[in-house]
């Protein structure tokens, strides 16, 4: 018997954070899908993941936390590894970067290195990104803060390690060019090669001496070893690499994929290849940079307030209908939009109705019509011969999608024959075919057509949704492993007559999508209560006044403006004069608002201006117009109106 091709695959070491959100969920559940699909196929495969857990930030935490760093990552970890049992992925490892092994591992790759003059001792000046943990050049910066989170970095100046990256770049950027699959998608090379590679690299500091939650330099250990060459090693630190017992590193390495999310493409491409090369090992076959799940068009974060909780996605609608919304909504290296109506929609249109309606529609008929044996098929008709060659090639395009990680590509290949079986379904109507016997051999070949590309679709889904295909099976009657194989899918008939289908409960019920929207609303409203009411704050009192008609309420009129300069009014604390640009017009309003705003804070908000208020002189400037603000009772707070989202000014409001 040939031995089966090893394929290993791996997810980003997770910094461990309480906030663990459903776009993390994203990178281990793209991950955990492949490593199904690839084990579904014949590989025999390994799958990695874990956390990456030194640094400063978390150094600091523990410190606010009142306990260790070790003790606080420890129960962060512990969460993590729940969350992937309760989303189904399932690892054949995970590391940790505290873990003995990886320690060990790490000091004696960056001894050789050290040994081989690769690293040397220097003095770093730069700009160091404390949440992000990472050095940035001037030129990098993106409006003087870090590109990647936006935050303001800080001027660091000691004595430090330095790997001599600078070395390898021509060596790495001709790699590049040769290996066209390295990384992808192809846009993210363009990207590498674009932005830091030809523009070429900088030795890169790989040790800190203020840094303390870290791995020290065994042989100078007032250094800590720099995060990115603790965190890459991970990969071969993990099958290992360089320990007594590397039949593991042996055995799998070099990775077949990295994947990971788009920002750290990078460190992946870059830092990882070369430190490779020059330890003398050979390279990932590829690295996928997906991309990522935004909210709002932004990417999620706690200080957003825009994460969305996995665990409660998961109970709420269960882990299947979760994988498989992250797998079908976006083509895997795009951006995508999380929301919990798409979310809702998805669940109710290709679950509830496509799926479930073609399980529970073949399963009863069935169950109605020959008392749940499964029907031997008779001849079959050019429509059924048009259905079984869909279902019969299907295996072959979503192996294709699945190799080039287009997981959505696959589900709609999928989807479409599960939608041209519920067509099947209204054609064949086998409801008038029952009711003559003559039919009766017609409508036991319908019958099996729809329950044999039911087991295949079942078959298809697993690797994304590992739950449902039992589900089905349990349904339509198949309990013979083999009928569960992916081998079982490439030829039509599988599924055994004379077997028993048996209705089950719906797969996936349909959800109520303004009760479930106004549900979540509630929740998320009542989670706020629960935090503790801001103080001293009154309860504000609403009284109407005189009701108006609608023509006098239209004789204002209200516009959209943009603030072009504001300055204070001289001898007047109380008040601002904003220069306004409407439409291809200009003016200026006073505003008594110079307590709640400074100038420059008004400079290029859009405010919502009452436009034909008679012009008034306030403290000698004319003011053509008044901004419209929320005020409360005690006047103690103020705030301008403005418009939701972005509106040119000029346009009406009303
Ligand atoms: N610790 C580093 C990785 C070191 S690998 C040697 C790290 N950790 S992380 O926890 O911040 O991110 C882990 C992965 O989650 C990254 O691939 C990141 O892109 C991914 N995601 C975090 N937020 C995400 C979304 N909103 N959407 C998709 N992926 C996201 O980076």
């Amino acid at each position: 018997m040939s031995e089966k091709p090893k394929f290993y695959i791996t997810t980003p070491i997770y910094y461990p954070s309480d906030n663990l959100h459903i776009g993390h969920s994203y990178c281990s559940t793209a991950a955990d899908t492949m490593a199904r699909f690839k084990k579904q196929t014949g590989y025999d495969v390994f799958f990695l993941t874990g956390t990456d857990e030194h640094g400063q930030k978390i150094e600091r935490k523990a410190a606010e936390a009142g306990v260790t760093p070790k003790a606080y990552v420890d129960q962060i970890v512990a969460g993590i590894k729940d969350l992937w049992k309760l989303m189904d992925v399932e690892y054949d490892d995970f590391i940790r970067t505290t873990d003995e092994r990886h320690v060990k591992a790490v000091q004696k790759i960056f001894r050789q290195l050290y040994d081989q003059g690769d690293i040397y001792k220097s003095e770093y000046e730069g700009l160091y990104c404390t949440p992000c943990e990472s050095f940035w050049t001037e030129l990098q910066l993106k409006d003087g803060c870090c590109p990647d989170c936006g935050r303001p970095v800080e001027k660091t100046r000691e004595e430090s390690y330095f790997f001599r990256v600078s070395k390898y770049q021509d060596w790495l950027i001709d790699y590049i060019k040769t290996h066209p699959d390295f990384i992808q998608p192809p846009s993210r090379a363009a990207e590498m090669l674009n932005n830091f590679l030809l523009p070429g690299l900088q030795d890169l500091c790989v040790s800190r001496t203020t840094l303390k939650w870290g791995i020290p330099v065994d042989f100078d250990p007032k250094h800590t070893v720099y995060v990115w060459i603790d965190a890459l090693t991970n990969y071969i630190n993990a099958l290992g690499y360089g320990s007594d017992d590397d039949s593991l590193y042996r055995k799998y390495w070099p990775a077949d994929i990295h994947l990971v999310g788009k920002e750290i493409v990078r460190f992946h491409t870059i830092i990882w290849p070369i430190m490779l090369h020059a330890l003398g090992l050979p390279l990932p076959r590829q690295v996928f940079g997906h991309g990522w799940l935004v909210m709002g068009g932004g990417k999620m974060s706690k200080s957003k307030g825009n994460v969305v909780d996995p665990v409660k996605l998961c109970n709420r609608y269960s882990s299947d209908a979760v994988r498989y919304f992250l797998m079908r909504e976006m083509p895997f290296g795009a951006d995508g939009e999380f929301s919990n109506e798409a979310l809702i929609r998805r669940i109710n249109s290709d679950l509830a109705n496509d799926l479930g309606n073609l399980v529970s529609r073949s399963v009863a008929m069935n169950e109605k019509y020959f008392g749940g044996v499964i029907p031997v098929p008779a001849a079959y008709t050019e429509l059924d011969r048009k259905l079984i060659d869909m279902a019969e090639g299907l295996w072959e395009k979503v192996e294709a999608n699945m190799n080039a990680l287009q997981f959505s590509g696959a589900l709609v290949e999928i989807w479409k024959l599960i939608g041209e079986c519920n067509k099947y379904i209204d054609l064949t109507t086998p409801w008038i075919l029952a009711k003559n016997e003559a039919d009766r051999p017609r409508l036991g070949t319908v019958l099996y057509v729809l329950l044999e590309c039911t087991r295949i679709v079942a078959v298809l889904i697993a690797p994304t949704m590992p739950r449902t295909p039992e589900r089905i099976f349990a349904q339509i009657g198949v309990t013979d492993e083999a009928q569960k194989t992916w081998a079982s899918v490439k030829t039509f008939g599988g599924l055994v007559p004379g077997l028993m289908v048996k209705k089950g409960e719906a797969l996936f019920p349909r959800i109520d999508v303004a009760r479930e929207l106004a549900l979540l609303e509630a929740e998320q409203a009542a989670e706020k209560e629960e935090l503790p009411a801001p103080q001293d704050e009154e309860k504000t009192v609403f009284t109407q006044k005189d009701l108006c008609q609608f023509e006098d309420f239209e004789k204002v009129q209200l516009v959209v403006a943009k603030v072009l300069k504001c300055e204070k009014v001289p001898k007047a604390d109380k008040l601002l004069m904003s220069t306004l640009k409407v439409g291809d017009t200009e003016r200026v309003v006073v505003s008594g608002i110079a307590k709640y705003y400074t100038p420059e804070e008004m400079v290029g908000k859009k405010v919502v201006l009452l436009a034909n208020l008679a012009p008034r002189k306030i403290r000698g400037v004319e003011s053509h117009g008044m901004l419209l603000c929320a005020v409360n009772a005690d006047e103690s707070k103020l705030r301008l109106l403005t418009v939701d989202g972005d509106m040119e000014d000029g346009c009406e409001i009303g």
